[in-house]
């Protein structure tokens, strides 16, 4: 994604040094643009559960890109000693953050790298690097199929409105920040406006930590697409006047039965969509998927971050960031950071291998491969 004009993507390697992993700290945007070296696995944990980077691929991504820096820093010890750091980092960086299933999904991937080629350190080493490097990849590409495979729900929408502005309601940031590139949400948006499709986007701005009024709303306006940022309560409101035409979001982990997590507030837009007969979709690449759990509800991890999210706000006053406090100081504040929509909600998901039904039998459909076990 282009940045004042220059190509970004949400993490790479620093260019002539092998052993530094780049960020952007997506904490201070959209005032300050700032690149973070990661040199150290305990940094990579820290970037996860700080929030420099948030958005499940990415941080399944960092987390790859993590086991890289921890084996690098075990490249003297012995091979057992290799593989015990190994798997202590893979531990620190999966306690990192619990709803996003990409973490997890992306460790092990990495983890199968470690105690092979006959305790090989250097092979090892290079294994874990070619490995974050393919899932940075394959991340990447998915989201751009996600755009190919969703612009056409907003072309036959902008068809059936004569080709008048289509209006999409998105919530939290499932953009290019939270992914490598193009974001799983926002995909379909920036193929449309791409293809001259006419289109404006209500976005929401996600308390407690703004991830669409600071985030969301910066990547768009980048790239040149029409949005309006709105307090989270409005979008029922929109909704009951014809003023959306679509609600889009990305999730933190779908099960194989349909039933999504996300950003905290997505169930509530779910409802109101539903209520009003508006097509909800969710977009996300197959590292999403929890192939295990059935029952989002019941089953999915929700994390509680601290209270302070709740209780502060921060923004820009006179050139500086700052935070304020908002809540009667003393007042206790709860910080439940997703939420689940049932299946029941979701009109389709957006997948690179194509659109399906948010169904056990929809999700078959395009990946068989992970029922082979289930029947
Ligand atoms: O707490 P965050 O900012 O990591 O939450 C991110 C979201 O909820 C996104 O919508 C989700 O990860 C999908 S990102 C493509």
């Amino acid at each position: 994604m282009n940045v004042d004009g220059k190509h970004y993507y949400a993490i790479w390697m620093k260019p002539g040094n092998h052993r530094i992993v780049q960020i952007i700290d997506q904490r201070w945007l959209p005032h300050r643009f700032v690149v973070e070296d990661l040199a150290t696995v305990e940094q990579a944990a820290r970037a996860i559960g700080d929030m420099h980077v948030r958005g499940a691929p990415l941080i399944g991504v960092t987390a790859a890109y993590g086991m890289y820096l921890a084996a690098l820093a075990a490249q003297n010890e012995s091979a057992d000693n290799f593989a015990n750091q190994m798997r202590k980092a893979a531990k620190m960086l999966r306690s990192s953050r619990p709803t996003a299933i990409n973490l997890g999904w992306a460790l092990d991937r990495q983890l199968e790298h470690v105690g092979v080629s006959g305790g090989d350190i250097e092979v090892q080493i290079q294994s874990l690097l070619n490995e974050a490097r393919a899932i940075s990849d394959e991340e990447l590409e998915a989201c751009r199929l996600i755009g190919e495979n969703g612009v056409g729900i907003i072309e036959s929408i902008s068809q059936e409105k004569n080709e008048e502005t289509v209006n999409i309601l998105t919530h939290c940031n499932a953009g290019w920040l939270a992914c490598v590139d193009y974001g799983t949400a926002t995909a379909p948006i920036y193929c449309a406006h791409d293809r001259g499709i006419k289109v404006h986007v209500w976005v929401d701005e996600t308390r407690p930590r703004n991830q669409g009024a600071r985030l969301t709303a910066w990547e768009l306006g980048e790239h040149g697409v029409a949005h309006t940022v709105v307090a989270d309560n409005v979008g029922g409101h929109l909704m009951q006047h014809g003023l959306v035409d679509m609600v889009i979001t990305g999730t933190d982990r779908t099960l194989y039965t349909g039933d999504v997590a996300n950003k905290i507030g997505t169930y509530l837009k779910a409802l109101a969509a539903h209520d009003n007969g508006i097509p909800f979709y969710v977009a996300l690449p197959s590292s999403t998927f929890d192939w295990e759990r059935s029952d989002g509800v019941t089953q999915i991890p929700i994390e509680e971050r601290d209270a302070s999210e709740v209780k502060t706000i921060r923004g820009l006053s006179e050139g500086e960031i700052h935070s304020v406090l908002l809540t009667p100081e003393e007042s206790p504040a709860a910080n439940f950071a997703f939420d689940v929509t049932p299946a029941r909600l979701v009109t389709s998901l957006v997948t690179e291998r194509g659109i399906c039904a948010a169904s056990e039998e929809g999700i078959r459909g395009l990946f068989p491969e992970h029922f082979l076990e289930k029947v």
